[in-house]
């Protein structure tokens, strides 16, 4: 079959690889219809190289149909059509138990200290084959994948693989009291749904960005934006629209690859040089973060406010203000979607054909698999308006 794999920084190739087979009985083979770029692709492609090896399979936000099942899968048969969650949780163990997948003991990658397997996403995160290719082994398929209906467009149920529990979660995390106010920093693919799920929620919402499209793509849901170019100080302009505040809770939906952190950025160039064998332990133990909107974030949330971090952070020494978190008397939340947690909450939005989540206005790119090179490069440079890219194997 034909597959996207790595091969170094900001190198993907489209090749021919083996098929995937079942090979325990909690397997399935699905075939891909759809399969996403994610923001969290772009760290592969940039930082995170010296945990993956050339050849891994990426992309952990693909939908298709059941093609074969193992013995021990019974919710789902040959011909359904499903969206796979991006992490691997088998559903039974005692923090599947708590629904915080993310962490699933059965997955757990406890070589390296870290939680729940993910598909496509480096060592640490298992190192499983991903779906941006034609099929796709799904490990603990008794319990991961959901069946949608059959009829509406890819597009209608493909973000429940990751953006949209991602961005509930977000919003979830933020505890938002009723009627308030959330700045949501960044609007990539996340920061968007984010935005748009809260004001569905029913809080008034200020984003972030700095890229004229994403900002526009915002204000036609009805949200708020404040230009991350434009402000001299953005936690001052939040403030300014939160009678001298500042927000109640803010989401940090950008990361540790943000926009205006020299140094950070140049530490994550360096790692990006150096042989794997010394980058990987190194960014184990050093600060690689570029932490200029987690620190706005903290500037930019009331009082007693709290903080959702759904953006992914990597480092391990990175200095936070904590004078100021804990004179704020801060709440902090954050990790990885717990995808099947929030499913029941996002089902009856996607299924209803009104869209009122409006996911038919999220891709800008619809691109045949063999174009992934071109598609990470305009994601990754923000080219060509490129927001959020599907793949059609
Ligand atoms: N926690 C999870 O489970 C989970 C799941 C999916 C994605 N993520 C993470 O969420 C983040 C966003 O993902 P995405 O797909 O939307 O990616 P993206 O790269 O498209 O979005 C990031 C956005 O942040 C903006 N940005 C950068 N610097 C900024 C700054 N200084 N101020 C304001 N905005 C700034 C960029 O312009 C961009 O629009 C990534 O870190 C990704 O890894 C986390
Ligand atoms: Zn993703
Ligand atoms: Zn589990």
């Amino acid at each position: 079959m034909k597959a996207v794999t790595w091969h170094g920084k900001r190198d993907v190739r489209v090749e021919e690889v083996p098929d995937p087979a079942i090979k325990e009985p909690t397997d399935a083979i699905i075939k891909i219809t759809s399969t996403a770029i994610c923001g969290s692709d772009l760290h592969l492609y940039e930082v995170l190289g010296p945990f993956m090896t050339q050849g891994d399979i990426l992309g952990h936000e693909p939908m298709g149909v059941v093609e074969e099942v193992g013995a021990d899968v019974e919710h789902i048969r040959p011909g359904d059509r499903v969206v796979v969650p991006f992490n691997i949780a088998c559903g039974r163990c005692h923090m599947c138990g708590m629904k915080l997948y993310a962490q699933c003991e059965t997955t757990q990658v406890r070589e390296h200290g870290m939680g729940a397997a993910l598909f496509g996403y480096t060592k640490l995160y298992g190192q499983v084959p991903g779906g941006q290719a034609e099929y796709l082994r799904v490990p603990q398929a008794h319990f991961g994948p959901i069946k949608v209906p059959d009829g509406p467009a890819d597009e209608r149920f493909v973000y429940l693989s990751d953006v949209l529990p991602t961005s509930w979660q977000a919003v979830e995390y933020a505890e938002v009291p009723e009627g308030g106010s959330v700045t949501v920093f960044g609007l990539g693919p996340i920061g968007q749904m984010t935005a748009r799920i809260a004001r569905h929620r029913g809080y008034r919402v200020i984003a972030v960005d700095g890229v004229p499209e994403r900002l526009e793509m915002a204000r036609r849901h009805g949200i708020e934006v404040v230009d991350a170019r434009a402000a001299d100080d953005v936690p001052d302009a939040v403030r300014g629209l939160t009678g001298g505040r500042g927000a109640d809770s803010v989401i940090d939906a950008v990361g540790m690859e943000a926009h205006g952190s020299p140094g950070a950025k140049l530490a994550q160039t360096i790692t990006g040089f150096l042989p794997d064998a010394v980058a990987a332990p190194l960014m184990k133990q050093a600060g690689v973060d570029r932490l200029v909107v987690l620190n706005q974030a903290i500037d930019t949330v009331r009082r007693g406010g709290v903080i959702s971090v759904i953006g992914v952070y990597g480092g391990m020494t990175d200095p936070l203000p904590m004078l100021r978190m804990f004179d704020k008397g801060v709440t902090l939340r954050m990790g990885q979607a717990h995808v099947k947690r929030w499913i029941d909450d996002l089902m009856p939005l996607v299924t209803d054909d009104a869209d009122p989540l409006a996911v038919m206005d999220l891709a800008t790119h619809r691109l045949p698999l063999d174009e992934a090179p071109r598609a990470y490069e305009i994601f990754q440079k923000k080219q060509d308006g490129a927001i959020k890219v599907l793949l059609r194997p």
